[in-house]
């Protein structure tokens, strides 16, 4: 089951979720440094200080994810190491750090895929009214030109945003991430200047001949059971979690009416990419309910296997979500996977190695179904596995461990599991065994 010639395959992070340093070199606080301070916001109360340390272990790290023979290493950058307040000139020591990781992975072949946004904001720009606010969109575009006038001299791929529809519906609208809102009209507002911010970054470094694209979560959506009702739910759950995204990135029109919306920002939202990123976990199902704004709660049919947040293990929803894009969106750009993986509790046995079949399984079952997608004629030019090192799983804290390399948060060693070797094999044969 080889892949195609020169394909990608790599290993993704986040800044929040591995760097810990909160205070060092001079960054200032973001909505997550405030939110994990919130009582009960955190599973078992737990904050990103320290997470896996990534700040100072990067070059181990890097070197653990090259030895592995992972070619690209997808991270994001902290917006608040690189302009403390959210505005203003560049922070030295900020682009410093991400230089040397820049430099590190190039020293060891590896390729940087620099994600802009990854949802730590600034906290000063949430106390000026956060991604609701229109000058917000202004500001990231700021930032972005700034870094990549740093790194874009190596740094061939830049991601705008990392999931918008997580930082809009899960930071404003249900609340359950940062910054804590539960607003719908505020939700609704954050959804447009979030797209707004990906549209002006574009512009800022179009200019750099570089390869620039925006990541989305899309899952299929199926309506819990038979009945009409759950379809029209399911229906609802789809605009609002992809087309809501998709539909101006791709086709210059929102699905609905957003009233934050002025003449020329479509125009700017739906200026060509390079790559779409997709993030895929899971399908979605929905079933109608009387209450709330979309009449719709999701909730997985009984009896399928689930991982240790709750998401059925589903390997072919994968394959419908790039048929699906490649379907409904002519003229859709090249996709990468960006983000793939599962969190299972791993057990450490007594010589200290931590063998997870479980995560073999969940990663062979979808590399076979995005095989699939790539021989129906999608467009698929690369894969990160979500994540290189277990870490700091927002909500749910570091109890999630989605990593294929097991850390232990008492003295930050590294153990690659099973699923590290595994995946690595894959890379360096670039093809993936037969179904078992
Ligand atoms: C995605 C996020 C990523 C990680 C995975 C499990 O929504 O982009 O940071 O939390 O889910």
């Amino acid at each position: 089951m080889r892949f195609p010639d020169g394909f990608v395959w790599g290993a993704a992070t986040a800044a929040y979720q591995v760097e810990g340093a909160v205070d060092e070199d001079g960054r200032g606080p973001s909505i997550w440094d405030t939110f994990t301070r919130v009582p009960g916001a955190i599973a078992g109360g737990d904050t990103g200080d320290v997470a896996c340390d990534h700040y100072h272990r990067y070059p181990q790290d890097v070197d653990l994810l090259a030895g592995l023979g992972l070619g690209a290493y997808r991270f994001s950058i902290a917006w608040p190491r690189i302009q403390p307040d959210g505005r203003g000139p560049a922070s030295q020591k900020g682009l410093d750090h991400y230089r040397r990781v820049v430099d590190r992975l190039l020293e060891r072949g590896v390729t940087p895929y620099v994600t802009l946004y990854h949802w730590d904001l600034p906290q000063a720009l949430q106390d000026a009214g956060g991604w609701p606010e229109r000058d917000t969109a202004h500001r990231f575009a700021e930032y972005a030109a700034l870094v990549h006038d740093a790194l874009g001299d190596t740094v061939r791929h830049w991601t705008t945003i990392n999931e918008p529809k997580v930082a809009s519906h899960a930071g404003y609208g249900t609340g359950i991430h940062a910054p804590g809102v539960r607003d719908l009209a505020l939700r609704d507002r954050a959804v447009h200047h979030l797209l707004l911010g990906h549209g002006l970054a574009l512009q800022a470094l179009r200019p750099g001949g570089n390869t620039l694209g925006i990541t989305l979560d899309v899952s299929p959506v199926l309506p819990y059971s038979p009945d009409p009702q759950d379809v029209a739910a399911a229906r609802r759950v789809d605009v609002d979690s992809h087309r809501l995204f998709l539909d101006p990135l791709l086709t210059g029109r929102y699905p609905v009416a957003l009233d934050a919306v002025r003449d020329g920002d479509l125009d700017l939202i739906a200026a060509p990419v390079d790559f779409l990123g997709v993030n895929y976990y899971r399908r979605i199902y929905a079933r109608a309910v009387p209450h709330g704004a979309l009449r719709a709660e999701e909730l997985a049919p009984p009896g399928l296997p689930v991982t240790t947040v709750g998401w059925p293990v589903e390997p072919d929803g994968l394959r419908e979500v790039l048929v699906m894009l490649r379907d409904d969106y002519p003229g859709l750009p090249p996709l990468f996977v960006t983000e793939n993986g599962a969190a299972f509790p791993d057990v450490v046995a007594a010589d200290g190695s931590v063998d997870d079949p479980l995560r073999v399984d969940y990663l062979h079952g979808h590399l076979l179904a995005l095989r699939e997608a790539i021989s129906e004629g999608v467009d698929v030019r690369g894969y990160f596995v979500w994540t290189l090192l277990d870490n700091f799983e927002w909500a749910e804290g570091f109890a999630a461990r989605f990593g294929i390399v097991h850390v232990d948060y008492a003295d930050q060693r590294r153990v690659p599991k099973t699923s590290a070797r595994w995946l690595g094999r894959v890379a360096r044969d670039n093809a993936v065994p037969p179904p078992k």
